[in-house]
């Protein structure tokens, strides 16, 4: 009966997933402002034992198997499928998935650049041949988010395949003449006119150390592309602001070319003002709270949900409108905004604190316990600039000492063999380099 759920269950997973369906999207949230100090990334140790609050955890006698893990940015799943990975989201009674609607994201990154054009129309196309052209940058072929973004735009666009099914998430190479199979051209009619739509290149920005969601490659390719494709280029997608920044300030700024991204950035958010087309913000800011309080939380003994839906004695609660949580997938998601020249302004700072979460807890009740955090490449724009810098914010809040290790983006080698001594901390928190790969840093613990 069991088996039976949990099979049917993973069938749906892998379906949802390969179809790239656009979800049936939650309200996307509204951003609201808060105030934050900053603090630094090495905090001194202070252990404090003396809390009577019920821990599960202590580094003397919790065997590193039963640790509070949570994975966040990249969901244990297969890369090929899509299929989540349930062994690794479920290691322990104490495992939780942070990251956001992927589906909801994809589809109003989509809709975002649909609407710029229809608003657009009377200019768009810029060599005035009826076709609108678009190029896209893709992070990583077997990264179910970029994927998923990836399938969004093509269906909002009219540019999508279906193969077997489901839609086809493929990179395209070139595409001058529409003859493509991983897309095919879609029709826009606008103020009367039809317009064609053609996806003209699209590609994985993997540099050759094999880096995905590779800035610089992004930059290099929109140089090739603007040479053969020229005045045929009007909007640019991409699977991230760190391809997309890339390419808008190697061409597309001074080309006059709408660029789309995904993360809001902060340059992203300011670059609004100066003809970048837009963002999605993945209310980083949501998620890099969850990410410490499911840990928080399993090392206090208490509900999962105190601080989340259910407001702990600090007064912290998140509200619906910016995440939810999947039972079934262990995994917490929070919800998109679209970032426009409408509402640019009050995304700015992307590194601050959300404001509803943002309420120092106390440390007689919550004594300071020790994280060990991973990112999977210490130069990934999202993560770095936007993510790290909040977790840095939320650990002080949370009292948890978050010792932060940057990885190459290559190998989970480099990143695990720096966790040589999983005792000395009370929680894990990883964010993997393949999604396909939990299980080299499950085996750390359960030695
Ligand atoms: C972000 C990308 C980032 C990737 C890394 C995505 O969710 O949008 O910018 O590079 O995660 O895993
Ligand atoms: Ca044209």
């Amino acid at each position: 009966m069991k088996k039976v759920l949990a099979l049917t269950l993973a069938a749906t997973m892998a379906l949802g997933m390969a179809a790239c369906s656009v979800s049936n999207a939650n309200n996307p949230g509204t951003q609201s402002s808060s105030s934050s100090k900053t603090s630094s990334v090495s905090e001194t140790s202070q252990a404090s034992e003396t809390s009577e609050t019920a821990s599960t955890s202590d580094t003397t006698n919790v065997a590193n198997k039963d640790k509070p893990l949570v994975w966040f940015n990249r969901q244990p799943s297969n890369s090929s499928t899509g299929e989540l990975d349930m062994s690794a989201l479920s290691f322990n009674d104490n495992t939780y998935y942070v990251g956001f609607d992927a589906n909801q994201g994809a589809e109003l990154q989509g809709t975002m650049i649909l609407d710029y054009i229809k608003a657009n129309a009377d200019t768009i196309d810029r060599n005035g041949d009826g076709i609108i052209g678009y190029v896209l940058a893709i992070g990583d072929i077997g990264h179910n988010d970029s994927i998923a973004r990836t399938c969004g735009v093509r269906n909002a666009l009219g540019t999508a395949v279906e193969t077997n099914g489901s839609i086809n998430s493929e990179p395209v190479g070139t595409n001058a003449d529409g003859k493509a199979t991983a897309v095919k051209d879609g029709t826009l009619e606008v103020n009367g006119k039809t317009y064609t739509i053609r996806e003209l290149a699209s590609q994985e920005m993997k540099n050759s150390a094999g880096a995905t969601w590779d800035a610089a490659t992004a930059g290099n390719a929109i140089g090739t592309w603007a040479s053969s494709f020229g005045d045929q280029i009007d909007v640019i997608a991409s699977n991230n602001d760190g391809m997309g920044m890339s390419m808008f300030n190697s061409w597309s700024k001074e080309n006059k070319v709408p660029t789309f991204g995904y993360d809001a950035n902060a340059d992203a958010v300011a670059a609004i003002a100066e003809g970048y087309g837009g963002t999605i913000s993945q209310h980083a800011d949501v998620q890099a709270y969850l990410t410490l309080r499911v840990l928080r939380n399993s090392l206090d003994g208490v509900d999962i949900d105190t601080g989340i839906g259910t407001a702990d004695e600090a007064g912290n609660v998140l509200s619906e409108d910016v995440y939810y949580y999947n039972e079934e997938e262990r995994s917490y998601y929070a919800l998109n905004v679209a970032v426009t020249a409408d509402n640019y302004e009050e995304f700015m700072d992307s590194t601050k604190v959300y404001e509803p979460v943002s309420n120092q807890l106390d440390e007689s009740t919550h004594a300071s316990k020790k994280v060990w955090l991973n990112i999977y490449n210490a130069a990934d724009n999202f993560l770095s600039a936007t993510y790290q810098p909040l977790l840095q914010k939320y650990d002080d809040l949370l009292n948890l000492q978050v010792e932060y290790i940057g990885g190459d983006g290559q190998t989970e080698a480099n990143i695990t063999n720096r966790l040589s001594n999983p005792s000395d901390y009370d929680a894990f928190a990883f964010n993997m380099v393949k999604t396909d790969n939990s299980a080299s840093y499950t085996a750390l613990l359960n030695q």
